[in-house]
């Protein structure tokens, strides 16, 4: 197959052009980085782990009616998305603090929140993805307050889901980042979900332990990186039962 025209590269993904007009290709990568790409690494197998995990809860939140740019999966590395212009905002909700909340803060990292809470960054590398509250986000256009609206409603519900659905598999929810896009459709335009929803933008701990199943292990240099995103794979049901045994090449992820 003639390959195809490469669109974006961003860190952990590369796009490309769809098949058909309104679609796109996003390969995952083991690319791995953190603190605004002050540290870069690679962790083995984890765009193939990503892959199918995006796939595996976006497909769950379209069947509760979350609108999502996910169509279907394409191999190992490849997924087939709708394009949508994505708003410039990272959508971040909170269930326990750790990370920037607990150091900006001085909360203690693990403490339960009173309720979650929701934050915006302006997505911006050279700005270093600002906090920015609503205000600005409506001031500057980057959205209406309608799709504001959407987003917020959209966002609790994707976390009230995901939290259920992390617990029965024996992992905390402690936050995680979200992107949307506005997808037009038969002259209408709604509000999407778009990018990934994996270990790489999610803190999850084992419900028992607490340990690290995420890349705060790559962050901190906590070891095990691999071995903690094929656990959450196994844990949701994607990996056979011997999955870590059986991960020593992408080929038996098929
Ligand atoms: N359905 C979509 N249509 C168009 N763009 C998308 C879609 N889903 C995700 N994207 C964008 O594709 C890119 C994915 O690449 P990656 O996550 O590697 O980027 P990144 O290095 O994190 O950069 P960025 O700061 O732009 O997110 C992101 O810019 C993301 O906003
Ligand atoms: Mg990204």
């Amino acid at each position: 197959m003639a390959r195809r025209r490469q669109l974006y590269e961003g860190k952990a993904k590369i796009l490309f052009e769809g098949p058909e007009p309104g679609t796109l290709v996003q390969y995952f990568k083991d690319d791995a980085t953190a603190f605004n790409a002050q540290k870069k690494g690679t962790i083995t197998g984890k765009g193939v782990l990503n892959n199918r995990i995006s796939e595996f809860l976006m497909t769950k939140l379209a069947e509760i009616n979350v609108p999502t740019h996910f169509i279907r999966r394409l191999n190992m590395r490849e997924q087939l998305i709708k394009e949508v212009e994505i708003i410039p905002i990272e959508v971040v909700v909170r269930n326990i603090a750790a990370g920037s909340i607990a150091q900006r803060l001085g909360i203690p990292e693990g403490t339960r929140l009173p309720r979650s809470i929701v934050e915006y960054y302006y997505k911006n590398d050279s700005l270093n993805d600002p906090m920015v509250a609503e205000e600005h986000i409506t001031a500057f256009g980057w959205a209406t307050p309608p799709d504001m609206d959407d987003i917020v409603h959209l966002t609790l519900r994707i976390n009230d889901f995901l939290t259920g659905l992390f617990l029965g598999v024996g992992i905390t929810l402690v936050d995680f980042k979200l992107e949307f896009g506005r997808l037009y459709e038969n002259d209408e335009m709604r509000v999407v979900l778009a990018d990934e929803i994996s270990p790489d933008n999610c803190r999850l701990w084992d419900a028992k332990t607490n340990e690290k199943m995420d890349k705060d292990r790559f962050r901190r240099d906590l070891g095990k990186i691999e071995e903690a995103y094929q656990e959450v794979a196994r844990r949701l049901g994607i990996l056979p039962e011997a999955g870590s045994r059986d991960m020593k090449g992408p080929e038996t992820m098929q």
